[in-house]
């Protein structure tokens, strides 16, 4: 790994974690298999041996460790978690029609429709077998919550999306949801294996919850900023599936007359050519939304690392405050 790359947060996480990762990894490979259904391993495997940045399951690792865990059960934990992201990309990725995901075609396009929700409902079941085997009913319930509060959030974004009367406070609720609660759940569920304080455990709570907001505006600055040969995944699908994400809800609120008659076409009638995401991008550009957006995502990374003050000095903890301004500033 050349100094670059080692200077990401995650990556500096992943060092330090790489004996506890390495676990997750084998446990995740181990349990995504199944005798019975070849489909099953040749989908997950496809999405596993893809990558990702394993963010979530790190926050689970490094939380339980600087609360001072000495047992084996985070694991299980953090392997949990990224089940339940990887069952959510697979379901997400069919919602949104998306093609592409961590740099390769997606599940959806590559089988089929059926065989990603299918195989996502599997991943599902897997990760509460997962957790089941820790014995510790609080962290069932904040998994389970979490969960359910996902899919909440990514049903709530399908009656959002496509309604110009869509504002930042429903996206909040939507972003809140879909991404934050499993980041919330990844670092609360470190603490609670570990017997943290209950002011601990809190503010564990508070900072997944505050980066996971900022790192799901980032994401969405990046469907109109990044580059797909950083990020993995398509520029522009947010815009072409109708998606009110804030840059346009800034932008819309701003509108003039005939910039409103604009989003009524491409996104509440869907009529859109070649050509509109430039003019997506001009009216974004006049009112600086891209700039807004940011700045709201860097107020909740300022949250986040605010809510580590209450936690014990420790060089996982400076990695986590690391992390929040990494995962406005990435680029994939
Ligand atoms: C993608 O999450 C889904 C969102 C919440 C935007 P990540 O960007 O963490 O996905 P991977 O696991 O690294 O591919
Ligand atoms: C990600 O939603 C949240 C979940 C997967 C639940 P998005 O649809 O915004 O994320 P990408 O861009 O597909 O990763
Ligand atoms: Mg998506
Ligand atoms: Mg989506």
């Amino acid at each position: 790994m050349d100094i670059s790359t080692a200077a990401k947060p995650h990556d500096r996480m992943a060092q330090a974690l790489a004996e506890d990762l390495s676990n997750v990894n084998d446990l995740i490979r181990e349990r995504m298999a199944s005798e019975h259904a070849p489909r099953i391993p040749e989908v997950t495997a496809h999405l596993v041996e893809a990558g990702g940045k394993r963010l979530r399951p790190m926050l689970t690792l490094g939380t339980a460790r600087m609360m001072g865990y000495g047992g084996p059960y985070h694991v299980h934990l953090a392997a949990t978690v990224e089940f339940i992201h990887t069952a959510t990309l697979l379901h997400d990725d069919v919602v949104d029609e998306s093609a592409q995901r961590r740099g390769r075609p997606t599940a959806n396009l590559l089988w089929d429709n059926k065989s990603s929700v299918l195989v996502g409902d599997y991943l599902f079941a897997r990760a509460f077998q997962l957790m089941v085997e820790t014995g510790n009913l609080r962290v069932l319930d904040i998994l389970s919550n979490a969960a359910a509060t996902i899919a909440e959030g990514e049903v709530l974004q399908l009656t959002a999306a496509q309604n110009l009367a869509t504002d930042e406070g429903i996206y909040l609720r939507v972003v809140r949801g879909k991404t934050a609660a499993l980041f919330s759940a990844a670092t609360e569920v470190g603490g609670v294996i570990a017997g943290a304080p209950e002011e601990q455990v809190r503010a564990l709570f508070d900072y997944g919850d505050a980066l996971g907001i900022a790192f799901q505006i980032a994401d969405d600055l990046l469907d109109y900023q990044g580059d797909s040969a950083e990020t993995g995944k398509n520029v522009g699908d947010d815009f072409r599936e109708r998606k009110l994400t804030l840059p346009v809800i800034k932008a819309v609120a701003q509108a003039t007359a005939d910039e409103r008659a604009f989003w009524q076409r491409t996104i509440e009638k869907g009529d859109q050519t070649d050509a509109d995401l430039e003019e997506a991008l001009s009216l974004m550009a006049k009112y600086g939304t891209l700039e807004a957006t940011r700045e709201d995502a860097q107020g909740w990374a300022s949250k986040a690392k605010a809510a580590l003050t209450g936690l014990p000095d420790h060089p996982i903890r400076s990695m986590m405050d690391d992390m929040a301004d990494y995962v406005v500033a990435r680029l994939t």
